[in-house]
């Protein structure tokens, strides 16, 4: 789809062009390209870490402005544990700073948090920090944010395997038992429909071991905006693009032909 000729040129606001009837309702995203970013500009990786928050603060607004109930964002990977140290303690303070920042409006703006991935690794002062908000905001319902924090979508799959393999030798479950409904209410986002789109910033066409199980039919948006330079604008044409698809589902049609936007597809 071309945006040149749909970009309101006065104020940039593709907003009006989105059909509030068909907002994604889980919306994920790979927010990639920090380092890039701050290279290109010449400065130390960890400067475009530190934009970074401020457009994950931009796109969450901008989530709950179009009435989005869930947005999952990848925050830190478990292969991001081969960068150099300086680069993840970097990382792990910023975690804990934003946060005790931040609660406080998360909180007023009635935003759930809830962090996703094993925290076992991570300084007790963090997971500290963690537990708190999210038990203050347990009860919030005007957008669920997943933070996806030493997430592997291949560990979460063996470690639903796992529980399940134990939960059948103990008799609890019988093999014949396993399904997908199973697999998935023992997943780390059980209780959360898939994401209807993914969204990855700085050109990169990959997953990166992000929510492998959940994003089996998610439609796929890559940006080649560097996450940081990445905003509302950006986003709704994402939105917008993701309205113009015909989601299958391994069928022929959809039942509603998205595509049709015109008299000549009403008959
Ligand atoms: C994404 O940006 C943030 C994290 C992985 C923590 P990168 O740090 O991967 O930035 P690039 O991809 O190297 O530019
Ligand atoms: C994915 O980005 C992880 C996060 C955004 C947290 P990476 O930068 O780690 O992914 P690769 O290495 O390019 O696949
Ligand atoms: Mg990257």
């Amino acid at each position: 789809m071309s945006f040149g000729k749909i970009i309101d040129k006065k104020n940039n606001d593709l907003s009006k062009r989105i059909d509030k009837q068909r907002v994604p309702e889980h919306v994920a995203i790979i927010m990639d390209g920090n380092g890039r970013w701050a290279t290109k500009k010449g400065l130390p990786r960890t400067f475009g870490h530190n934009k970074g928050v401020s457009v994950l603060k931009e796109i969450i607004k901008a989530s709950k402005k179009l009435s989005c109930k869930v947005l999952t964002v990848y925050a830190f990977s478990t292969e991001n544990w081969s960068r150099p140290t300086q680069e993840v303690d970097y990382l792990i303070n910023l975690f804990s700073e934003v946060l005790r920042n931040e609660i406080k409006e998360i909180h007023q703006e009635s935003i759930k948090i809830k962090f996703i991935g094993d925290l076992t690794p991570f300084p007790e002062n963090l997971k500290k920090i963690i537990y708190n908000s999210e038990s203050l905001t347990k009860n919030n319902e005007s957008l669920l944010l997943n933070v996806c924090v030493n997430y592997g979508g291949r560990q979460e799959i063996v470690k639903v395997a796992k529980r399940l393999a134990l939960k059948s030798s103990i008799g609890e479950i019988k093999p014949s038992e396993v399904n997908e409904e199973l697999f998935n209410s023992e997943l780390l986002t059980k209780g959360i429909n898939d994401p209807e789109l993914l969204i990855r910033t700085s050109g990169e066409k990959r997953i990166s071991n992000f929510l492998l199980w959940q994003l089996a039919y998610s439609e796929i948006y890559i940006s080649d905006v560097l996450w940081p330079d990445f905003n509302e604008f950006e986003f709704h044409k994402a939105i917008i693009d993701y309205q113009s698809r015909n989601r299958r589902f391994g069928g022929i049609e959809s039942l509603q032909d998205e595509s049709c936007n015109d008299s000549s597809c009403s008959s």
